[in-house]
This record gives C-alpha cells, sequence and structure tokens, in this order.
C-alpha cells in the first residue's frame, strides 16, 4: 500500500529533477510562440529569480495588450502554479491571479482568482483578462493569457507561486520558505531586466529574530548553566562562577528579550499565518525567565533554611527554560527554513557544549564517588571536586 504511492511519487521527483535541469538553462532556449499573435515568438522573457519559473511576454503598446506565458511546475504530482500581476501592491494581497494545475483526469484547469486578503477570494479580476487557457507538458505546466494595461505602463508587479496540491477545486496552501515569500518583483514592459533577486524586508526581520533568539536561548544560557554546575565546584573559582554565571544570563536574557520582542512583532503583522505553539512556548519561556531574573534579588542567604527551597526552584526553572529554548529554536528552524548550514551549526555548537557538560560531569560524580570512598581528595594537588548544589 505505502509501496505504491511511494514509487510513483519516487518516480515523480527523479522525473522533475530531470526536467527542473534541462529548465534550469535558460527561457531563450524554451522558444514559445503566442498563438494569440499568429504564434510569433514572445518578444521578450525572463528567468524568474525564484521556484524555477519562466515568464515571456510581448507589450503591444498600441492596443495596451499584455500576452504572456508562464512556465512553472508545481512541487508535487497534483500541485498547483500561479502568475498574477498586482496593480494595488508588491505581494500576494491585490494579486490578480491566473492559477493553474492537472487534475486527475489529465484535464488542465485554468481559472482567474482575485487574492483579496488572505482570507478572501473570489473569481472576478479587477483586470481584463483574454484568451486564458493552460497546458502541461511532461510536468511542466504552462499558462497563457492577454492582459489589458494601462495605457503608457511602464512596469508592473509581479507575483508567482506554486503550491503543493488541490483538494475540491480548490489550491492549497502554498510552502512559506524564503523561496516562495521572494517570488515577486517588477516586470518591465520593454524587456529590459530589473534585479529583483532581494531578500524581501519580513525576512530579513524573521533573520534578525532567528538570530537573536539562537545566541540567546540557545547559546548563553546553556553556556551560562554550565558555567554555574561546573566552575564553581573549584574553590579557587568562587565568586568568579557566580559574576560569570550572571552576567551570562543578564546578557542572554537582554538579547533574548529583544528577540522575543521582535517575534511577537513579526506575529501581530502576519495576518493569515499563526505559529501557535511557537509563540505560546515563547511567551512561556519569557515569563519563565523573568522570573529568574527577579528571584536573584530574592535570593536567601546561603545558610538560610530556605535556600535550597530557592536552589530547587531556581535549578527547575533553569533546565526547563534550556529545554523550551532549544525546542522552540528548532520549531523556528522549521518555520524559518533557512539553508541547511544553519541547521548544522547550531547542532554542531549546541552538540559542543553539551559534550563539554557531560565529560564535567562525569569528572564531578567519579570525584564525588572518590570522595565517599573516604579519599581526601583536597589533599591533592587537585582542586577537591564535590558534587554541590548550593
Ligand atoms: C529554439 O530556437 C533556436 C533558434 O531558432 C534553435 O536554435 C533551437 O534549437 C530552438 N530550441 C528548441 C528547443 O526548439
Ligand atoms: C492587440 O493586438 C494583439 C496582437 O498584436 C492581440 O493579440 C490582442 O488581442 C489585441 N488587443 C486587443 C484589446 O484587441
Ligand atoms: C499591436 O496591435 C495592433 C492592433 O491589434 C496591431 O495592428 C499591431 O500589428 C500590433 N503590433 C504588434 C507589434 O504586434
Ligand atoms: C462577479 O462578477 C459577476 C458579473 O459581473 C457578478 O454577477 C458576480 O456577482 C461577481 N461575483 C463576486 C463574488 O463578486
Amino acid at each position: 500500500m505505502v509501496l505504491s504511492t511511494t514509487i510513483p511519487l519516487l518516480l515523480y521527483f527523479i522525473l522533475i529533477t530531470l526536467i527542473a535541469n534541462t529548465y534550469a538553462k535558460t527561457c531563450t532556449t524554451q522558444n514559445l510562440t503566442d498563438a494569440s499573435n499568429n504564434n510569433k515568438l514572445y518578444a521578450n522573457c525572463m528567468d524568474l529569480p525564484k521556484q524555477n519559473a519562466f515568464l515571456h511576454w510581448t507589450h503591444n503598446a498600441s492596443n495596451s495588450t499584455l500576452s504572456v506565458a508562464f512556465v512553472a511546475i508545481p512541487p508535487f504530482l497534483g500541485g498547483w502554479v500561479a502568475w498574477a500581476i498586482n496593480p494595488t501592491s508588491t505581494g500576494m494581497v491585490g494579486a490578480q491571479a491566473l492559477v493553474a494545475y492537472k487534475g486527475d483526469d489529465g484535464v488542465v484547469t485554468v481559472f482567474p482568482l482575485n487574492i483579496q486578503s488572505y482570507s478572501m477570494t473570489s473569481r472576478n479580476l479587477t483586470i481584463d483578462v483574454w484568451n486564458l487557457r493552460g497546458e502541461e507538458d511532461g510536468g511542466v505546466i504552462r499558462i497563457f493569457v492577454n492582459i489589458k494595461v494601462p495605457e503608457n505602463a511602464v512596469t508592473l508587479n509581479q507575483v508567482w507561486q506554486v503550491g503543493p496540491s488541490v483538494t475540491a477545486g480548490r489550491i492549497d496552501r502554498h510552502a512559506l520558505a524564503p523561496e516562495n515569500l521572494n517570488s515577486k518583483g517588477p516586470l518591465n514592459l520593454d524587456g529590459s531586466q530589473s534585479v529583483v533577486d532581494g531578500v524581501d524586508s519580513r525576512t530579513k526581520r524573521k533573520n534578525i529574530h532567528g538570530i537573536l533568539n539562537v545566541v540567546s536561548w540557545g547559546f548563553l544560557f546553556p553556556l551560562g548553566i554550565v558555567i554555574a554546575r561546573y566552575m564553581r565546584i573549584f574553590p579557587c573559582a568562587d565568586p568568579t562562577w557566580f559574576y560569570l554565571h550572571v552576567g551570562c544570563q543578564l546578557s542572554a536574557y537582554i538579547i533574548g528579550v529583544a528577540g522575543w520582542i521582535t517575534g511577537l512583532k513579526l506575529g501581530s503583522q502576519s495576518e493569515g499565518i499563526v505559529y501557535t505553539l511557537h509563540r505560546n512556548i515563547g511567551i512561556a519561556i519569557f515569563c519563565l525567565c523573568t522570573i529568574q531574573m527577579f528571584a536573584l534579588f530574592l535570593r536567601p542567604n546561603k545558610d538560610h533554611k530556605y535556600r535550597v527551597f530557592w536552589n530547587v526552584y531556581h535549578h527547575s526553572f533553569g533546565y526547563t527554560i534550556i529545554i523550551l529554548g532549544i525546542i522552540n529554536i528548532f520549531k523556528g528552524f522549521d518555520i524559518l527554513n533557512p539553508e541547511e548550514k544553519w541547521k548544522s551549526s547550531y547542532i554542531g555548537v549546541i552538540s559542543v557544549l553539551a559534550i563539554i557538560a557531560l565529560f564535567l560531569e562525569s569528572k564531578t560524580v567519579l570525584s564525588t564517588a572518590g570522595a565517599t570512598d573516604g579519599t581526601d581528595v583536597s589533599n591533592t594537588a587537585q582542586p577537591s571536586i564535590k558534587l554541590r548544589w548550593y
């Protein structure tokens, strides 16, 4: 059962890779002709900078008509492709889109889609389109259309997209990787090509949010805990460890709060897309951490009888923060979907820290075992290593 669906999928992927490679060249080798214009070659074409898509077009200024052929490959068998003009803005909201997919019956369906907002669409476009048709050839879908453009128009905003599937005639949401979110740019009707391969400001802000939080919850906090747990067992490091620990956690907290605020802002600006779990874990971490910071001032003296309770609370909150922080960092990686090297580097850094901690832990446990054997470790040249919790 599983095999019978896996094998066609696998073959499709191989096919797509082959097609993608042949198509990875440039639009000029595609030789697309315009059926609405005596089958002449389109006057211009461009390799769209994202998602391996292409646009061919002819602009006839004397009758304000733009004739377009859009070429793209859906990410999965049964997926959709879309190309749009946005007369009011540069992104998805306001886009006057043309969508195509190949149904199970092999028929290519193509329809207009007016994206009024993230949650509201209609089939009535605000622009005039005619001669709309779609075709599919070996996994590649093409959309052909004629569009009335404003007189004297020089540049239009175009947006394009590919999506995984279609359910009951409705297209399902596309992926939210930077590749998808940056599939937009100017279309210069005269055929000149502006550089559109930039990173949008939202992705930039997401990257900043990611970096701040990885540095804070993902690195400085665990480092501070390692310092507190292992450095203080060396009498010579007392009270240095304490200042290092407080300094580490305090700077982690400041950076973390900055990261947290950027996250809240990103969340409030993202209509229609809510990462509930990522957001809630983030809020929980912030609350726990803020309590930790205030608890510093409520810390009973070392010999106070309640100090033991304070320690239990402080340590359990600390470890919870680390665990939640690392979970949320990986959730963030899934959302932002950066290049693999960033995730691997982080895994590398955190593994090194974990190995150091494990090494120190084994040293501590061993020497504690030695001490309970009656060996007086404090007389040796080694510093006295004892597992102390407070
Ligand atoms: C496209 O046209 C050029 C020039 O006319 C020709 O050399 C090339 O073989 C054509 N490519 C395809 C795929 O038809
Ligand atoms: C303008 O002319 C082109 C052919 O050059 C044709 O395809 C298009 O339909 C015409 N537009 C209008 C509005 O008639
Ligand atoms: C533009 O459209 C007009 C009207 O349809 C037509 O006469 C003319 O030949 C077209 N120009 C080009 C370059 O196709
Ligand atoms: C779309 O346009 C048609 C014809 O103008 C109209 O009857 C219909 O109500 C419109 N639909 C929507 C959802 O606006």
